[in-house]
């Protein structure tokens, strides 16, 4: 199975940024040990929201499911929980932080309706758990 994942704005600085919050490793570091039987792994990081809806928009043509950690754009975005909704293959929506255990604005997110699920707080395992769960109940072989 074709996993596409995208991260959006500021995550080109895990490892970096706030570390008591997202960790220690960039994710570079963490997709270098990522390793999903059954699944081919690809990543996209943009700070820039309309890279992200084209990403979005494209990842239909090469994968069968994407795993979206939005950020920011998460909160904010109608254009980018559009193209979730436009494309037909499965999007699991992934915070490393518990949002929900954060600032009110951040227990929002206009992409939890329009994803398969939401997996938050679980650090950077949300992304391997995320990946487990497209293969085991989107693969097509
Ligand atoms: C985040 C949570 C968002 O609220 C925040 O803006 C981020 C990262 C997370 O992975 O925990 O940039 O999506």
């Amino acid at each position: 199975m074709r996993i596409l994942i995208i991260n959006g704005p500021n995550l080109n600085l895990l490892g970096a940024r706030e570390p008591e919050l997202y960790g220690s490793q960039s994710f570079e570091e963490f997709l270098a040990t990522l390793k999903v039987d059954g699944a081919q792994i690809d990543y996209y990081q943009s700070n820039i929201e309309g890279e992200l809806i084209t990403a979005i928009q494209e990842s239909r043509l090469h994968y069968d499911g994407v795993v979206l950690n939005a950020a920011a754009y998460s909160h904010t975005s109608v254009g980018i929980a559009d193209a979730v909704t436009a494309i037909d293959i499965p999007v699991v929506e992934v915070h490393i932080s518990n949002i929900y255990r954060r600032e009110n604005f951040r227990h929002f997110t206009y992409l939890a309706s329009r994803c398969v699920g939401t997996i938050a707080g679980l650090g950077l395992k949300g992304y391997e758990l995320a990946i487990e769960f497209l293969v085991a109940n989107f693969s097509k072989i």
